[in-house]
């Protein structure tokens, strides 16, 4: 119903100035300081009262106006109603006359007392948050798991991956990783030896648009010199009986300055995983895992043992983040 009034009065009264029907709205100097207030911040109806020192009452009827005029907009949320200036895109007069009558208001010695009124409910606000997560703090652990689970900030962290990037998932068996870094990511390069996993991948990928799926050897990518900006291992290193070769290749197919992610596991006795698996390797140290990333031309190593997960039922794992170093002539980037 936005802009119906406007429209009401601009045939009420055919023939005069647009304008005219909407200084009306703004002849008031409680809704100019209303609007002046939610310019800057959205506001509730208590907050708008404490700040304009005004009953309930006499608020809601200003802020209806103003609303029923299209110059703010409300904002369910759960029993609460947010109120913010809306002042219309579409409408270049409406801006033009809201420039010149909230500047002239901001100057007034009421929108001042307002502006310090204001400053002092936010930190109000923002002291009750505090408070809550202050007196949560030893519970909150719990409380996010309980609500959000353990997984969200997983499927959130790809976020911070460069948008124009193409990724190269080594060794992607069926896809899941891929899964993660695809909506997040230019394009993603899944590259697996066995036919069925990249079935498997194929399936769970299908609505997936910037994924291609090749076949072929960790120790001979099917990848051109330079084509990845970076790369995940994961779980998969263990695989090969030539971990050096991998990693070479690894570095070989990103560009200089591309980022290497490896995941794999920390050493291990489950020798019956040889058989079941057919692991090559039961782990790596961090010392392995250094020489053999500096061996391959990766500099900047950030080696971490990733915490346990209490479910799980296989040995801890570790994570490293490396970069393939730059040409020389190349300056380093951050
Ligand atoms: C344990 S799975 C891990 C899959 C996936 N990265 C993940 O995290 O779920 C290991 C995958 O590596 C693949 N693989 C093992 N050795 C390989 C090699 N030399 N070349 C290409 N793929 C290989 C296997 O086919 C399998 O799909």
């Amino acid at each position: 119903m936005k802009g119906f009034n406007k429209a009401a009065k601009a045939a009420a009264n055919p023939g005069s100035p647009a304008i005219l029907g909407r200084l009306s709205a703004l002849a008031d100097p409680i809704r100019c300081r209303a609007l002046l207030l939610l310019s800057s911040q959205e506001l509730t109806v208590s907050e708008i009262c404490a700040v304009l020192q005004l009953p309930q009452s006499t608020v809601s009827r200003h802020l209806k106006v103003l609303a029923d005029d299209g110059w703010i907009a409300v904002r369910p949320e759960g029993t609460s109603r947010f109120y913010s200036a809306a002042v219309d895109e579409s409408d270049p007069m409406a801006h033009r006359l809201w420039d010149l009558v909230g500047d002239e208001m901001a100057g007034s010695p009421a929108a001042e007392q307002d502006q310090l009124r204001l400053e002092s409910i936010l930190s109000r606000r923002r002291s009750r948050s505090l408070e809550f997560f202050s007196s949560a703090a030893e519970e909150w652990a719990g409380l996010r798991r309980e609500l959000f689970g353990t997984q969200f900030d997983l499927g959130a962290l790809p976020a911070l991956l460069d948008d124009d990037w193409t990724v190269g998932d080594l060794g992607c068996g069926t896809g899941a990783v891929t899964e993660s870094l695809a909506p997040f990511v230019s394009k993603v390069i899944a590259i697996d030896a066995s036919a069925p996993m990249l079935e498997a991948a194929r399936q769970r990928l299908s609505t997936q648009h910037n994924v291609e799926l090749r076949e072929g050897e960790l120790e001979r990518l099917p990848v051109a010199d330079g084509e990845l900006d970076a790369a995940t291992l994961m779980l998969v290193l263990h695989h090969s009986a030539d971990p050096q070769i991998v990693l070479t290749e690894s570095a070989r197919a990103l560009r200089p300055g591309g980022r290497l992610l490896l995941v794999d596991m920390l050493p291990h006795d489950r020798d019956e995983y040889r058989k079941q698996m057919g692991h090559v390797w039961l782990g790596f140290s961090e010392e392995q895992v250094v020489e053999l990333l500096t061996a391959a031309g990766f500099e900047r190593l950030r080696f971490r043992p990733l915490p346990p997960d209490p479910d799980a039922k296989g040995p801890t794992l570790f994570v490293v983040g490396a970069r393939k170093k730059p040409t020389p002539s190349q300056p380093r980037t951050r």
